[in-house]
């Protein structure tokens, strides 16, 4: 069973058709990346995954539910996330829990039984913050905090549900180049993290979507990039997916060796971002085809 998969998706806002027949399925653990022109629809899609504005047509599968409303089993994390700012670092974190697994009259009527488990909603918060580097700052307010480190808090804080999916729209967008960089081999941290659940016959625990503009970051960050574009035979019905292939694999100490993604890159440039493409969307088309032809390495994609 794949964790996400999109039948025959479109999207339209009124008489304006922005997605035309988007097709995906992405298996546990895999990291991938989604780019695409601004405006070609890339948000829309993502909302359609988290439930809450459903496609004009099509279906979206999460393990083996129909996504028709927002549940915990999606979690998103936006460019401009805003934590509470009455609430620390572990308690933003272990505030999802506390909504999940408690009411107001559970609290009241069972004080006993609530700082008991209380107690181990921040003890998981304080893991799911050591996940993202971020320990050393558990006690400190969002007021407290560098724009890096609130997103870290935001991932951690989506991360703890144990989402099988988690979306990232654009997360680093709005740091610096060096935080931006932090952050990036923070998510190959928890990549990490899968390929070691893989080797030990344990389902690995990060499934996620990240839109980015930038290709580098798509390229470094992901073992799969997805291209959705207007640019293709038959654009004037929607976007629709019109690259899928894997990404090169970093290990979290390995160089950024940039001439990894040079060829790529020129490739996603020229079948996603070209707008004198009219070719076949299917082209570019072969995730699971190089993935079932290549041979079962530790840390491969599934
Ligand atoms: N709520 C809305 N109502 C009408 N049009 C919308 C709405 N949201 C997005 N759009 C339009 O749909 C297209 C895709 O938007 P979006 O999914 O935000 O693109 P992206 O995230 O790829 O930049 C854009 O042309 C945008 O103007
Ligand atoms: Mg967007």
């Amino acid at each position: 069973m794949s964790n996400l998969e999109i039948t025959g998706l479109s999207h339209a806002y009124g008489p304006k058709r922005v997605l035309n027949d988007v097709n995906l399925r992405v298996g546990a653990g895999q990291v991938v990346a989604l780019v695409g022109p601004s405006g070609c629809g890339k948000s829309t899609l993502l909302r359609a995954i988290l439930g809450t504005h459903p496609p004009t047509e099509g279906t979206v599968m999460v393990g083996d539910k129909l996504v028709d409303c927002p549940t915990r089993d999606v979690g998103i994390v936006y460019q401009h996330y805003s934590l509470y700012e009455f609430l620390t670092a572990r308690q933003n974190v272990a505030f999802g829990l506390k909504l999940d697994q408690t009411s107001t009259p559970f609290r009241w009527f069972n004080p006993l039984a609530w700082r008991k488990l209380r107690r181990r909603h921040l003890e998981e918060a304080d893991d799911f913050l050591a996940k993202v580097g971020l320990l050393p700052a558990r006690d400190q307010y969002p007021s407290e905090m560098s724009g890096g480190m609130r997103q870290r808090v935001a991932i951690a804080q989506a991360l703890i549900m144990k989402p099988r999916v988690l979306l990232l729209d654009e997360p680093f967008g709005a740091l610096d180049e060096a935080t931006r960089e932090e952050l990036q081999l923070m998510l190959l941290r928890l990549y990490a993290e899968n390929v070691r659940a893989r080797e030990e016959n344990r389902e690995p625990p990060y499934t996620v979507i990240i839109v980015t503009h930038e290709l580098n970051e798509a390229l470094f960050v992901s073992d799969r990039v997805i291209g959705l574009s207007q640019h293709h035979a038959d654009g004037a019905n929607g976007a629709t997916i019109v690259y899928d292939r894997p990404a090169p694999v970093f290990k979290p100490e390995d160089p950024k060796d940039l001439t990894r993604f040079i060829a790529q890159k020129e490739e996603l440039i020229g079948c996603v971002f070209s707008e004198s493409q009219r070719r076949d969307h299917r082209d570019f088309i072969t995730f699971w085809e190089e993935h079932d032809k290549a041979p079962a390495v530790a840390g491969a994609p599934m």
